[in-house]
């Protein structure tokens, strides 16, 4: 018999076989098209931490309003986004298709314009060119269709660059208060809202509809779990079932990562105990290298300590002790305190106590404390 490809999508960035728990803001997003220009969920701020499912969300959002038949434009924030913006709505206008464009990351050069083919932009006159280009785009669309629009989702906006983000959230702003039709779905880190809401030009994303992106309740996992397996003529114990839907805490990468490993363990499509703890194993593994690692490394030395210093508590850590035992005052600790609730790492649990944000991130910092003092010390 051949074997069945495994529905579970352990993958940034890949569509899950059942997206949990977004049911509410799709519709309300899907309604929003619907209800015209002002409708607050035309604007959204999607923040949660990596792995949390943001992409997918921006994804989901994408599909719903090509329901509408909408045109989209997906980009991530690199450098440079806001040229490819300009340069796909253009190329749209020629091929009456708006589709997302996969061009080389482009850099500012030292004169301050951007040179894309033919295309140049001037740093200066960037606000305007991108809300000439939206309106054409805008107007074009509603010359046939006016109850059409377009939707752009920009992902990873906790490292654009300022000046490009307040160029497009100005020329954002304008096209709402003229009625046109377009939405905007902006993902990123928690820290992303924190630089959106302070800076000056962009505290209209204030009014963003705020979308944060949390756990996702357990019996939803446990009867996804259940439908997708039966789905595929997969059975699976109750105790099994149960230490499988735990095991994920609600964390939609976890999700993932449980199911297809336990789907991996399956004996003539029949998943025990034995199999489901072997799978929840191989998925914490896997959890360890694909975003425990890449998120430590991504942080200071610092931000390391103080997460090697909770990492001694076995719940959430009072942040006086975390200070004490950095040999630091509360003041020194609590900024690198906010600097990792911004990266989304930690979350403030009640006053004075913080915790870990992705599931495991604490048993994976005792197993490697070790280790990561040591490359401290190398590199000092
Ligand atoms: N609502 C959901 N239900 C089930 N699985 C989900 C859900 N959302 C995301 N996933 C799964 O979780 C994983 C991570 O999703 P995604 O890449 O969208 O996260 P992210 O927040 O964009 O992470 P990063 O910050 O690293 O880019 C993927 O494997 C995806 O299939
Ligand atoms: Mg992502």
């Amino acid at each position: 018999m051949l074997a069945t490809v495994n529905p579970f999508r352990p993958s940034a960035g890949a569509n899950p076989p059942e997206l949990l728990g977004r049911e509410e803001i799709l519709d309300e997003f899907e309604e929003s098209l619907i209800s015209g220009p002002g409708s607050p969920s035309r604007l959204l701020r999607i923040t949660g931490s990596r792995g949390a499912g943001k992409t997918v969300l921006l994804n989901a959002l994408g599909n719903r309003a090509r329901i509408h038949n909408w045109q989209v434009l997906d980009e991530t924030a690199t450098p440079g986004f806001i040229n490819q913006i300009i340069f796909a709505l253009e190329e749209a206008s020629q091929h009456k298709t708006v589709k997302s464009i996969d061009l080389p990351s482009l850099g500012v050069d030292g004169i301050g314009s951007i040179e894309l083919g033919s295309i140049e932009f001037d740093r200066s006159t960037l606000p305007l060119t991108i809300r000439r280009t939206l309106t054409e785009c805008l107007e074009r669309i509603a010359k046939h269709h006016p109850e059409r629009g377009l939707l752009i989702t920009l992902d990873e906006t906790q490292g654009a660059d300022p000046q490009a983000l307040r160029a497009l959230a100005t020329a954002v702003q304008h096209l709402i208060r003229e009625d046109r039709n377009i939405a905007i779905a902006f993902a990123g880190l928690p820290g992303m809202s924190s630089f959106l809401l302070h800076d000056e030009v962009t505290t209209f994303l204030r009014r963003a509809t705020p979308v944060n992106l949390t756990d996702i309740p357990l019996d939803l996992v446990k009867s996804s779990f259940t439908s997708i397996l039966n789905a595929h003529d997969y059975t699976i114990d109750q105790n099994a079932l149960d230490a499988a839907t735990a095991a994920t805490y609600g964390y939609p990468f976890m999700i993932q990562l449980v199911g297809y490993n336990i789907w991996r363990r399956a004996k003539d499509n029949h998943i025990d105990l034995a199999a489901a703890l072997s799978g929840i194993e191989s998925a914490r593994i896997r959890l360890g290298g694909t975003v425990h690692e890449p998120a430590v490394e991504d942080l200071s030395d610092v931000d390391r300590t103080y997460l090697l210093a909770m990492a001694q508590d076995d719940g959430p850590s009072r942040t006086g002790d975390v200070a004490k035992r950095m040999g630091r005052d509360l003041q020194y600790a609590g900024r690198y305190r906010e600097r990792l609730i911004q990266a989304g790492i930690i979350y403030p649990v009640s006053y004075g106590y913080v915790d870990f944000t992705i599931p495991y991130l604490r048993e994976w910092l005792q197993q490697h404390a070790a280790t990561l003092v040591m490359q401290r010390s190398s590199q000092a």
